[in-house]
């Protein structure tokens, strides 16, 4: 059985460390020292030393939200693995949908930090999903095997099991619009018979893939209780602590209760 991973994005919020440190407080107090839903936080990179302070003796990951291919160098604004690892990350999120379609980050980009992540010994959550364009041109299936093929190139199976996927539908996120259940699972049991063909049924067994896009409290429990969605990312609802730790209270009362 493969254990449910929430994980919150806050994106380029809050506005303060004080704020981020409270934020991260609120969470590490519901949490306690809960296992059976893996949990993490993905504060702004300026705000990850603050945040690793508050998660000292927590069982509770630090995600960074992106960082660059290269190990050091002149590459101005950029971050490298082992910095983010220095200031306590064990994550990092690749290739979301608003680095993939704000910035024109591609595929082989992603690629090339997922290698580094790994050679960094992070735990890359490397990010897929179509628009929705895409969808009504019935094109998702298409798309996702793509970015998932492209930005997975080159991996071992072995490599392949150090690798977290979310699937973040970008018409669902920051929209209120979420995938429904059967929407999201028809496309994690894709995602994971890709796996299947190409890493083979150990890893595609292994490997979490969480859902993303309008996550919430009341939304969370039909989500999880799919059989190939083991987790979400959480943008803004991780941002109010009740929220996020209503999200993973969903995670394990499905956990209680066993996939259907
Ligand atoms: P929302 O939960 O705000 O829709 O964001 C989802 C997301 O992008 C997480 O990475």
């Amino acid at each position: 059985m493969r254990p449910l991973f929430i994980a919150g994005n806050w994106k380029m919020n809050p506005g303060t460390s004080e704020a981020a440190v409270a934020l991260a407080e609120a969470v590490k107090a519901g949490v306690g020292q809960e296992t059976r839903v893996r949990v993490a936080l993905c504060p702004p990179s300026v705000f990850l030393n603050a945040v690793d302070g508050v998660l000292e003796n927590s069982p509770i990951g630090l995600g960074a939200q992106n960082m660059h291919w290269k190990a050091d160098g002149a590459y101005t604004g950029e971050l490298s693995g082992s910095m983010l690892v220095d200031a306590g990350c064990t994550h990092v999120i690749l290739g979301h949908s608003e680095r993939r379609h704000g910035m024109h980050e591609t595929s082989q980009e992603v690629n090339e930090k997922l290698k580094a992540a790994l050679a960094a010994k992070l735990i890359p959550i490397v990010c897929i999903g179509e628009t929705l364009v895409e969808r009504e041109a019935h094109k998702t299936d298409e798309v996702v095997g793509t970015q998932l093929e492209e930005s997975l190139k080159g991996l071992t199976a072995e490599e392949m099991n150090g690798v977290v996927l979310a699937y973040e539908p970008v018409w669902a996120i920051g929209t209120g619009k979420t995938a429904t259940p059967a929407q999201a699972q028809h496309v994690h049991a894709f995602i994971r018979s890709m796996l299947r063909e190409i890493f083979g049924e150990a890893t595609a067994s292994r490997v979490i893939v969480q859902y993303g896009g309008s996550v919430k409290p009341e939304n969370a429990a039909d989500l999880l209780a799919c059989p190939d969605i083991d987790g979400s990312l959480v943008g803004g609802a991780s941002l109010k602590a009740a929220d996020f730790l209503g999200i993973i209270n969903a995670g394990l009362a499905v956990t209680a209760k066993g996939k259907a």
